[in-house]
Order: structure tokens, then sequence, then C-alpha cells
């Protein structure tokens, strides 16, 4: 399972490049306004500015929500780095986008998807990948890992090449879930990913060791 961070923090990306964990980067609009980035060109730098730290995958999200304006947008974006993934959302005009750039060898990211039923025509119009937003059906009562089984299960059925990008991943549980039913890629937040890391038997095992290590020297 690849391990994608779903932020445009650069400090943050860094850390977990440095730590050498780090498969790629997803952001979006949100994400780009927390890190106080604003204007075209800011933009298009702050996403090369990504490529040149991770050593993957980096998702850029088409605004435009008119299918000639999503290419033209969609060509400026992915001339500005091999790295770059389109990211287009799960519209009627969004699925022409993906079928023109799937078919010029341009990697594609289908965003907002909830259902099987957006995956399977996303799939259909060739997309790299597809991100169901797990975390926000939870918020509204729905369960995201069925959604994620579910897709897995279809795309299996199919043999689909497009990798189920699990997105709005909010703890460790979505994490061990998505990895256990087959997700290709879970893309999270910085702190979700350093927490996998966690466990308290590993704290007090650790400084037990350290102070028997001591005791050895005397
Ligand atoms: C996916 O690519 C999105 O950037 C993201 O995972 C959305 O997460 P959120 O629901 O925490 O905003």
């Amino acid at each position: 399972m690849k391990i994608f961070i779903d932020t445009a923090n650069l400090e943050q990306i860094k850390k977990l490049q440095d730590l050498g964990i780090l498969d790629g980067v997803t952001t979006n609009p949100t994400l780009m306004y927390k890190e106080g980035i604003s204007g075209l060109d800011n933009i298009y730098k702050h996403y090369k500015n990504i490529c040149e730290i991770v050593d993957g995958d980096v998702s850029a999200e088409i605004i435009s929500t008119n299918y000639k304006e999503m290419i033209k947008e969609g060509e400026k974006l992915s001339d500005l780095h091999p790295q770059i993934v389109l990211k287009i959302p799960i519209i009627k005009e969004g699925i022409k986008a993906i079928r023109y750039f799937s078919d010029r060898g341009i990697k594609t990211n289908c965003t907002l998807i909830f259902s099987s039923s957006q995956a399977i025509l996303a799939a259909k119009a060739g997309a790299s990948y597809i991100s169901p937003f797990i975390g926000r059906l939870d918020d509204i009562s729905f369960s995201g890992i069925s959604l994620i089984k579910e897709i897995k299960n279809i795309y299996d059925n199919f043999s689909f090449e497009t990798e189920i990008l699990a997105a709005s991943i909010r703890h460790q549980i979505h994490i061990i879930e998505c990895a256990k039913y087959g997700a290709n890629v879970i893309t999270a937040p910085f702190s979700v990913i350093m927490s996998l890391l966690n466990h308290p038997l590993t704290d007090i095992g650790l400084k037990i060791f350290l102070k028997d290590h001591k005791k050895l020297n005397k």
C-alpha cells in the first residue's frame, strides 16, 4: 500500500520524505488556502516546489467545471512537472476530461467519490486513481470503509487498473482497515501518518531497555 500525505505544507512533506516512507502528495484548494497561497502564479510555483521535494505523484486540482476550460487548465498543470497528477471532480464534464487526459497518457485522480457507481464511471473513463472520501462519509453516518470494500470488489471483478486512493482519512483505524481491504493508496494528514508509530508498550519497553543498559555499563 502506498502512503501519500494530504497537505500543501512543504515542511510536513519534507519531514515524511526524509523519513523515507512517502510515496506521493495530494492537495486540494482548501489545503492550498490553509498555506496562505494565492494567485495562479504562486499556486503553480507551489506545486513545482512540492514536486521537487517528493519522489512520487502530486495531485493538483483542476478548478474549472467546464470541459474546454478543464482541458486548458489540465494541460497547463501537467506542463508544470512530470509528477503532476490532475485531480478532477466526478462530474459529467470531469468524466470527459479524464477520458481526454487518459487517452494522452496523462495521469488523473478522480476526486469527491462517495459511491461505487461513481467509482465505476471513473474507472471506465480511464482514471489513474479514484479518491473515495471515507471520513466525510463516516461524518454523515455512512461507512466509508464499506465503500472501499465494495469498490475493491468491483474493480477486482473486472480487473480495472484504476487505483483506489482512500482519502479523507481521520485516524489510524481508517488506515489499517484500508490496508486490510486492499486500497492501493491512502492519503492522510501528517499527524495521522505519524500516529502510526505510537504504542504505549513501545515507550514503556524502550524506557526499561535503556535503564537496564545503563546498569550493564556500571
Ligand atoms: C483528498 O484528496 C482530499 O484532499 C482530502 O483527503 C479531503 O479530506 P477532508 O475530508 O479531511 O477534508
